[in-house]
Parts: structure tokens; sequence; C-alpha cells
């Protein structure tokens, strides 16, 4: 089990680290269950492994797959491995289905896992469904932005998948576009696959959860823009998931979230984000100075907010808010996600506030912020940051040199 591995924290882990030696095409593996696969061209490489197309050896031409490569010795395939074997299993992700009633899960089912030699190393593998493009290369294309109507119809994808992995005792950790993948076959082009369980953990423990207990060692793990509130604390509940993705509905609205110019220290990164979350009406009036926050965003934000840390979240009150979203713009008839750049009409200031003061929106200041939450332990970590694409746009912006792991991917 995933607990069994200790947990590095990727930022820290990707420091130095050497990647996997490329594997040649048609390099064929055998996983547990001696099924064969065989390896194609290679997708990406990310910290610590790499990413590869991949077929049945029974079927070699049909990349429908991909196989994900990592040393032996490193700790992130492991536990992912690991979290899969529990949450990938075809059949529950199958009933699941069929008890939810949903038109899809974005979850690939586990294929295929184990481990090979290649040129006197010894590596890790795991088999999944191969998906297409991800949403990091589909906000680069579109100016940053996505519509409402997409921002709200990827929200319900990822809470349906978070209520599942919940409902098996994990937690994801690092929800953000690059790991938020288009789906591949006919026919799933407009669903939304959530990958990388590298950060996933278990809430729980023997079914109870595991209780609010900071550690400095595991402080904030995750992407760092997008890291919640526990998480910096180094604490881990499913509110943890829900904030994090409204960290990133909210980016995809406004193209950039408030505290972006900091990310490269983790405990100011921290502090905006208290201050931000314990005034949602200033907070979400700097994100949108011409008022035009979609109401169900903000009463997603508010409810994210005011969550006790051990508190089951209620997945159908929160798709509820995306959904009357949805039916307000009267689109909630169709599922096509359009990702064209969205035009934004300049305002004037006068606009401006009487948006602002004709906002539907209630009062937005949480009734939880500073009684429910724990207060924060300031922790003084070296951080050794992994830049994700906004970090290296930033310091390309500043001139400057990004340290840590860089992504590199190849059209697919
Ligand atoms: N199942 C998949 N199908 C297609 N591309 C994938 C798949 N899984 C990962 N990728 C690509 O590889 C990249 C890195 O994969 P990920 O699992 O996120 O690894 P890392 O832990 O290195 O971030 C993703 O951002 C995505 O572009
Ligand atoms: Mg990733």
């Amino acid at each position: 089990m995933a607990g069994a591995a200790k947990k590095v924290p990727r930022q820290k882990a990707a420091k130095g680290h050497k990647l996997p030696e490329p594997i040649p095409e048609g390099f064929a593996v055998s996983d547990t269950t001696k099924k064969s696969w065989v390896f194609g061209k290679k997708i990406g490489s990310g910290g610590f492994g790499t990413v590869y197309f991949a077929a049945e050896s029974n079927n070699p031409k049909n990349f429908d797959y991909v196989i994900k490569v990592e040393y032996h010795g490193n700790g992130p395939l492991f536990a992912e491995m690991h979290c899969y074997q529990k949450i990938g299993k075809p059949e529950h992700l199958k009933t699941w289905i069929k008890e939810k009633k949903l038109d899809y899960l974005g979850l690939s089912p586990c294929h295929g896992f184990g481990s090979f030699e290649f040129n006197n190393s010894k590596y890790r593998f795991m088999v999944l469904e191969r998906f297409d493009k991800d949403l990091q290369q589909l906000l680069n294309d579109n100016g940053k932005t996505f519509p409402v109507k997409t921002v709200c119809l990827i929200g319900l994808s990822v809470l349906n998948v978070l209520e599942y992995i919940h409902s098996s005792g994990y937690l994801h950790g690092d929800i953000k576009a690059a790991n938020l993948l288009l789906g591949h076959k006919k026919g799933t082009e407009n669903q939304v696959y959530l990958v990388d369980m590298g950060l996933a953990c278990k809430y729980q423990r023997e079914g109870v959860h595991k209780k609010d207990l900071p550690d400095v060692k595991k402080a904030h793990n995750g992407t760092p823009e997008f890291t919640s509130r526990d998480a910096h604390r180094g604490s881990f509940s499913r509110r943890s998931d829900l904030e994090v993705l409204c960290y990133n509905l909210l980016q995809w609205l406004c193209g950039e979230l408030p505290w972006e110019h900091c990310i490269s220290d983790n405990n100011k990164l921290q502090r905006e984000k208290e201050q931000c979350m314990a005034n949602l009406d200033e907070f979400l009036e700097k994100l949108f100075p011409d008022g035009d926050c979609p109401d169900g965003i903000a009463k997603l934000l508010q409810y994210v907010c005011d969550l006790d840390f051990d508190e089951a979240p209620d997945y159908n009150l929160c798709r509820k808010f995306l959904k009357d979203e949805l039916k307000k713009k009267g689109c909630d008839k169709d599922s096509l996600l359009i990702f064209k750049k969205m035009v934004k009409k300049p305002a004037t200031k006068a606009d401006a506030s009487k948006q602002v003061s004709n906002k539907e929106n209630t009062v937005r200041t949480t009734r939880s912020t500073q009684t429910k939450r724990k207060q924060t332990t300031s922790v003084s970590l070296d951080p050794s940051i992994i830049p994700t694409p906004a970090m290296l746009e930033l310091l390309q912006k500043k001139d400057m040199k990004p340290k840590g792991r860089q992504i590199t991917k190849k059209a697919k």
C-alpha cells in the first residue's frame, strides 16, 4: 500500500533527479499478470518519469495505451501504482459509473504494472489508457482562459472523479490543467480525465479520518499556485482537493491568481491565500473587477471555504452550483467543450462599481475561516520549486532561469 513508501514531496525529489533513459520503440515488457506491452514513441517527461505510447503485444499497431516509467527506487510511481491498484480496478470503475448513472468517469483504469530492466537499470512501469491533449496546452493556445461554460463542465467532471477517489479513501493532491486530459477514443473528445496520482495519499486510517496535525515535512506539497491552505500546513483533507479545484477554476476564468507573483516563496504564498480566503468578497472583486464572477463558482468557493477539515463534502451540492450556472447561461443541454478564448469587454470604472453593487451574491465572508481553521504554523522550508508552465512564464518574464524540473512534451 501507498503508506509503505515514505511520501517524498515532488518538488524536492525532482531536484537533481535523473530521468529514466529513453526506452526504444518496440521494446517489450511483461506486467505482473504476464501480459506483454510494447513501447511506442515518448509523449513527455515530468520531474521523475517519462510517459510513452504503448500497445498490447498481440495488437502491436494500436497505441491505445500509455506506459509511465520511473526508476525503480523512486517514490512517486510506487505511490501512484499502489493508489491505482486500489482505485483503478476496471470492475470497480464500471460499477461506480453504473451506480451513479454517469456518462463516464474521468479516470483511467490501471491496465497493468510491473518492473523491468534496461541497460543495467531497474524500472517500474504502469499502463494506463491513452488520452489526448492536456488542458494546459489548451490554455496556452487560448490566451490562458476558458469560457465559463467550459470551466463549469470541466469542474463537473473533476467533481465526479474526486467523489470516486475520495470514496476509496484517497486524495489526489495535484489537480491542475497539466493533469487533466481530453479523451482520445472516438466519442470521448469532450470528456476530461484526471491523471497523475503521484501525490495521492490516504486521508483515513482504518476508515477514520486522520487528525488535523500539520506536518512540517509534508508542508507545501503540490503545485505552488494551487496548493490548498491545508496542504500548505502539511495536513490532508477532502476539502483540500476541492479548494485546489476552485483555484484552478478561478485561474481558468481570470487567467491569473492574485498570488502568482510569489509562487517561489511558500510561506508568503500560504499567507496570501489565507488572506484571500478569509475575505471572499474582496478576493473575488480583485479577480473579477467587472463584478462578473459566475454565481455558481462563487457559491462553490463559499461552500468549500465553509467545510470542516474532516467533513465529507456534499458533491451533489457542489455539482448543483455548477449545473445551475450552466442552466442560467442556457447551456446545460450540451457538453461540448469549447476552448476558444473569451473576449473580455472593457468596462469603465463606473460600470464596474455598478455591477459590484448589483451583485446578487450574498455576503461571502466565511463563517468558518477564523474559527474552524487552525492557525497557520509558520513553516520555513528551503523551497526547491519545480516550475509549472505558469511559473516558467513568470520566470521568463523576469528573465530568470528556472531551477528544478521542466516538463518537455512532444506534439501528440
Ligand atoms: N494517459 C495518458 N495519455 C496521454 N498522455 C498522458 C497520459 N498520462 C500522462 N500523459 C502526458 O504526460 C504528462 C506527464 O504525465 P503525469 O502522469 O502528469 O506525470 P508527472 O508525474 O511527470 O507529472 C501529462 O501532463 C500528459 O501530457
Ligand atoms: Mg503531472
